[in-house]
């Protein structure tokens, strides 16, 4: 029976590339669902934008000294690039920025104050006297009130919650520090309160959602909701339609989510039925959201709640939300320059690659972890050495010895059990991604690839050629049907490799424009075109680069508390050296001719911390002190505090237990031109900056 499919995928903020977290989370789960339920002939809306108002654009702005605006329409134009790239499919991927977004945000919320869910109240803000000016949401940081971790003052990474900046605890401006004060200024509020009834009522029939969403969501209820400011003292934003609000916008949040009601009429109008969207909004129709986890309260929750205080409009039907997706163990996270940019792995992988392993990886229960090696393996192994590898073997020998698609001859009980297994797989697949448990489906997808190996090993088509033609005709026939299967099976998957087995087949058109029933079909007459390889095997190593030698050194900043003269030896002092967090240590070095006992004491100089120590002259050396060298030595000028680490810009130190005394000569350390010591082109620095001899040297002046 045919269905009506509405799909949300959550709008991503244009102030930066979109990450791999968010096509994981989000938009691939979408897309593959909206695919396959295109194909299977269900009347689908799917829509998202580019989420561009509220403080993560204004923010980025004023960094960038950008204006909101330029800084929307460069990752908007991005995100649209990449979407196309990736081979995603909306109906209306749309922008908060338009006016028609605002239009309808505007009359919502006029509904809403109708209807009596706004009201006006004073509330006590953040207000930073030093920047003149009230701090909404991120413009202020501070300790979470829940869980003492660091929030923002819209939400707490750490633990979900959302919050009102003036929740935070040792509140800070964003742009200056300073403590803001609590300054009186009136807001209009949503009345949250008012729906914990309907929306546990709501909620009842739910079962069917995933287990965590649907507790988070009945925690946080029974919580209790509190009434939310859906204003801010922005000026960029949606304007509030209501006299005495010129100054505010409407909050982001609140405005975003409208973002699916808008882009639903938008769309409408763009294909000239102006109505259509009711269709979706008004009549009988399935509404399912797809975002991440620290999204389900805002479509779980408030977006409901909202929709039930208009009145009229269908309700999320499901919100599958996807836990995260982690690279190498760690969060991704923007600030600290984790995670992988969708337009950089892009440039280096097919998007059918990067789909499939987010496909097959990807974060339904759990978090699951972007890991190089297994991204490697996988591609090889599965994509390569069974999907690719049984469609070009099949393709090849048809089209050499046939040309085109041969017509079976009688089948055999193993042929009709491969049938079979076709028409499962292509049935097990839909329900599947129907269920949105979409690893599960394109296992099954690479198990019927499995299946068809064996099949064709078994039955040895290279020996039937001679002496059987017929029965070669029949068991390359059988496999010709598992291909096409599986172009059709992963379509929703991998859209575009599916496309060329498609065209391959001899088919014309878009296989997703396919019906899935076309799996099963008869295959035709058509003539087969020679294949070419539809993946390729990677190289760790091409992808991974092998770190530098010189990430081996631990270069630490060191403080000198003790100076004394080596019994035994009139170049060599005896340095007691304090690292900070490294520790304390003693070394011996060749300075005492050129340095004062006194201009030497608590001094900071740069010490190779775990070269392999060595005993000098019958005393200890737990390390060595770098210094240029032009005849005599000159000691390297740290900016940092002891402890510190010194490193080569572009070079992540990843310092071995211990580094051999001749590994290290190896590593050719130098002055520059600007008088700066490098490596090998790049300078060495610390967090404060970059790293200088005590006077100036040659430029070219080695460093021991
Ligand atoms: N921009 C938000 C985020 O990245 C998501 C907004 S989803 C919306 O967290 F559609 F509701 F706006
Ligand atoms: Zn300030």
């Amino acid at each position: 029976m045919k269905e009506r499919i509405f799909i949300g995928a959550a709008w991503p903020y244009a102030n930066g590339s979109l990450h791999l977290g968010t096509l994981a989370g989000c938009m691939l789960p979408a897309d593959i669902f909206g695919k396959y339920n295109r194909m299977a002939g269900n009347d689908v809306l799917m829509v998202s934008g580019s989420d561009e108002h509220g403080t993560p654009i204004t923010l980025t702005a004023e960094k960038e000294g950008k204006t909101p605006k330029e800084i929307a329409d460069r990752y908007n134009a991005q995100h649209v690039k990449n979407i196309e790239e990736l081979g995603i499919t909306y109906e209306n991927f749309s922008r908060t920025s338009r006016e028609f977004h605002k239009k309808v945000v505007q009359e919502f919320f006029l509904r809403l104050y109708d209807n009596g869910y706004i009201y006006r109240k004073s509330m006590l803000s953040p207000y930073c006297d030093h920047c003149g000016r009230f701090l909404p949401d991120r413009y202020v940081e501070g300790i979470c009130p829940y869980c003492g971790g660091e929030a923002r003052g819209d939400q707490c990474d750490k633990c979900g919650k959302t919050l009102e900046p003036s929740e935070l605890i040792e509140p800070k401006c964003k742009i200056c520090g300073n403590a803001p004060v609590m300054k009186e200024t009136e807001h209009l509020f949503f009345k949250l309160s008012a729906f914990e009834e309907k929306l546990l009522e709501w909620l009842d029939g739910k079962d069917y959602w995933k287990d965590n969403v649907l507790k988070f969501t009945i925690n946080w209820i029974k919580g209790g909701l509190k009434d939310r400011a859906i204003t801010r003292d922005l000026e960029w934003g949606v304007e509030v339609p209501l006299e005495g609000f010129e100054n505010k916008r409407l909050y982001v949040w609140f405005e975003a989510v409208i973002g699916y009601l808008s882009a639903s009429k938008e769309w409408a109008s763009i294909i000239g039925e102006e109505d259509k969207w009711k269709e979706w909004w008004e009549g009988d129709a399935k509404h399912y959201y797809f975002l991440a986890k620290d999204n389900i309260p805002f479509h779980t929750i408030i977006w409901p709640s909202m929709l039930m205080a208009h009145g009229g409009l269908n309700l999320p039907y499901d919100v599958p939300a996807n836990e995260y997706l982690t690279f190498s163990g760690e969060q991704f996270s923007k600030s600290r320059g984790i995670g992988i940019w969708i337009p950089d792995i892009l440039k280096k992988f097919d998007a059918d690659v990067i789909r499939y392993y987010l496909s097959i990886n990807m974060p339904e229960k759990h978090d699951t972890d972007w890991n190089w090696e297994d991204f490697v393996a996988k591609n090889n192994n599965e994509l390569v050495g069974t999907y690719g590898n049984f469609i070009h073997r099949v393709i090849t020998f048809t089209q050499k010895n046939f040309g085109e698609i041969p017509s079976p001859g009688e089948l055999t009980e193993e042929d009709k059990k491969i049938l079979e297994e076709i028409e499962n797989t292509t049935r097990e697949v839909g329900e599947s991604i129907k269920a949105c448990h979409f690893k599960e489906g394109i296992k099954r997808v690479i198990k019927l690839a499995q299946t068809g190996n064996q099949y064709m090993n078994e039955n040895e088509p290279w020996k039937l050629l001679k002496d059987d033609r017929e029965r070669c005709a029949t068991v390359m026939h059988i496999c010709l049907k598992i291909v096409k299967a599986l172009a059709v099976c992963s379509a929703p998957y991998m859209p575009h490799s599916a496309n060329r087995i498609w065209h391959m087949l001899g088919y014309n058109g878009e296989v997703e424009k396919q019906n899935w029933e076309e799996a099963l079909s008869e295959l035709g007459k058509a003539k087969l075109e020679k294949p070419t390889p539809i993946f390729k095997k990677l190289e760790l190593e091409d992808i991974v680069p092998s770190s530098d030698p010189f990430s081996k050194l631990d270069l630490r900043i060191a403080r000198i508390e003790k100076v004394r003269e080596h019994p035994s030896a009139d170049k060599l002092y005896v340095l007691d050296i304090d690292m900070g967090e490294v520790g304390k240590r003693r070394i011996v070095a060749g300075i005492k001719p050129w340095y004062e006992k006194e201009k030497l004491l608590n001094r900071k100089i740069v010490v190779v911390a775990n070269l392999k120590p060595a005993v000098i002259r019958g005393i200890h050396s737990q390390g060595m002190l770098l210094a240029a060298d032009d005849g005599a030595p000159s000691l390297l000028v740290p900016n940092d505090e002891a402890g510190k680490q010194v490193t080569a810009e572009g070079i992540e130190p990843e310092p071995a237990e211990m580094v051999d005394f001749n590994d290290f000569k190896k590593l050719e350390m130098k002055v520059n031109k600007e008088g700066f010591v490098e490596y090998g082109g790049r300078v060495l620095a610390d967090s404060r900056g970059r790293i200088k001899p005590d006077r100036e040297v040659k430029e070219g002046t080695g460093i021991r």
